[in-house]
């Protein structure tokens, strides 16, 4: 499926059926800061790009989310400002600092955190990754929005 985002402001209007309809994401560049700023809800991830089966999203964290593994893909976190840190059950916890970047392995159990400070965080994740990965809450984003 392919949707086009004519009309958006960010938007290369084009006729071209080279650029028209061949990617889901509006042809033109992404203000990641701007696109920041159009959520304030924790630890919900929003979409801002598509790539190869991939999705592209902005995520804010504040203090703990829950234990969780994804048990089909590899998880990148890529700190955009903050400090973020990942536990896990069998070892010691990782200091995520602005502009790091880590990768849990598929199957690890992890829990996300910050210090108090709402972290802002980038993920690249397969499409269908699971928000909570193998467990699911009540806010459990299920259907996560495009900014
Ligand atoms: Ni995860």
């Amino acid at each position: 499926m392919c949707l086009v985002f004519f009309g958006s402001k960010s938007m290369f209007k084009t006729t071209s059926p080279f650029v028209r309809g061949l990617c889901s994401t509006p042809f033109g560049t992404i203000n990641i800061n701007e696109k920041f700023s159009l959520f304030e809800k924790q630890w919900t991830p929003h979409i801002i790009g598509e790539l190869n089966g991939q999705y592209v999203k902005l995520c804010k964290l504040k203090d703990e989310f829950v234990w969780h593994k994804h048990d089909n893909e590899d998880e990148l976190f890529l700190v955009f400002k903050g400090t973020l840190y990942m536990d896990f059950k069998d070892a010691e916890s990782i200091e995520i600092k602005e502009g790091e970047m880590f990768i849990v392995p598929k199957g690890v159990e992890h829990r996300p955190r910050t210090n108090g400070e709402v972290v802002l965080n980038m993920l690249f994740e397969p499409k269908n990754t699971k928000h909570t990965g193998n467990k699911k809450y009540s806010f459990s984003a299920e259907n996560q929005k495009w900014i």
